[in-house]
């Protein structure tokens, strides 16, 4: 038989397979999930996430720093607050821990690293869920509305160029654009949590922002099993208002992320999510996987699934490599 088609010649050196790579990564699409701790005077290192840690305000102005100068794409910004409570009050305080985190990196970075800020009620209330509750204990999804329209408004002020909508609640996407249109502000933009599943995934997470959850949050994050049911959360926050929709976690979700990059016409991120990290990071420290290796192939594939943008804990580490 003769062999017409040999796909090995486009393989035969590093020169040629770079000649017809398909999928590149650049510091450009990553986004750098970081953690800012109140009253932090040094960073505290998060036990499950190897290298991360929660910062003070010196070692966060560092990281940005670090981040804008590799060429990073953007920083987002969780608040570790001293003080919770069940009504999500301490989350939108103008000197919020979350807002004042968001202040120190445009006064170091500026313009050069767009900040988003979470918004989202876990990190805040007593009972770590995303929204506030109703007297039977289920977490109550237009009163939740209200306090992030307040947060909204808040992290806008403190001068936030994105708002990461992570909490899942229905119209969500379309209450916090309209507060903020009405306010004037019309210029920050909305980074849509589309698609989140409950997932196991956000293990080292919940340390990393000492959440307080007990339970779960299977009655407002997405079901593993379901994939018809993230198109529709896509289609509504598209319609609502997002800028960009985000798909996460992103490995066991790929394709997820095809599937919505296939029907969107705004940007597609993907958060490569806190036991994703952990996982690679346990098992090149038991010496099982090449840690660079693991990364690069990681942050490549979730590219070529259809995510333009990244957000992963390794952004700077990355940014570095890719030099
Ligand atoms: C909730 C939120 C979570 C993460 C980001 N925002 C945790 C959760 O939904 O339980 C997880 C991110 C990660 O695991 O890296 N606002």
């Amino acid at each position: 038989m003769a062999i017409i088609e040999r796909p090995r010649r486009l393989r035969r050196t590093e020169a040629m397979r770079r000649l017809v790579r398909e999928t590149t990564i650049s510091a450009a699409d990553l986004i750098l999930p970081v953690f800012v701790k109140e009253n932090a005077t040094e960073p505290i290192p998060i036990a499950s996430m190897p290298g991360v840690v929660q910062h003070s305000p010196d070692s966060l102005r560092a990281a940005v720093e670090e981040a804008a100068e590799l060429g990073v794409g953007a920083v987002m910004i969780f608040g570790v607050p001293e003080e919770r409570d069940d009504s999500g009050d301490a989350a939108c305080a103008v000197d919020s821990v979350l807002a004042e985190a968001v202040r120190w990196t445009k006064e170091t970075t500026g313009d050069a690293l767009p900040v988003i800020a979470d918004l989202c009620l876990d990190e805040f209330t007593s009972h770590g869920h995303c929204g506030v509750l109703a007297p039977d204990g289920s977490v109550d999804n237009d009163a939740t509305l209200g306090v992030y329209r307040r947060m909204a408004v808040v992290l806008a002020e403190a001068g936030s160029d994105m708002l990461g909508l992570s909490g899942m609640m229905d119209g969500q996407v379309g209450a916090v654009r309209e507060i903020l249109d009405e306010w004037g502000h019309t210029d920050t933009a909305l980074l849509a949590y589309a698609a989140k599943y409950a997932s196991a995934m956000y293990g080292p997470f919940r340390d990393a922002v000492e959440s307080q959850l007990t339970g779960d949050r299977k009655t407002y994050q997405q079901d593993p099993a379901n994939a018809v049911e993230a198109l529709r959360e896509v289609r509504l926050d598209v319609a609502e208002g997002a800028d960009i929709v985000m798909v996460k976690p992103a490995l066991p979700y790929l394709d997820i992320i095809a599937r919505v990059e296939d029907m969107v016409d705004v940007p597609v991120a993907a958060y490569v999510v806190s036991g994703e990290f952990a996982m690679i990071e346990a098992a090149a420290q038991a010496g099982m996987i090449d840690r660079e290796r693991a990364i690069l192939e990681v942050l490549t594939s979730v590219k070529r699934a259809g995510a333009g943008i990244i957000a992963t804990y390794w952004a700077s580490e990355v940014a570095r490599l890719l030099r």
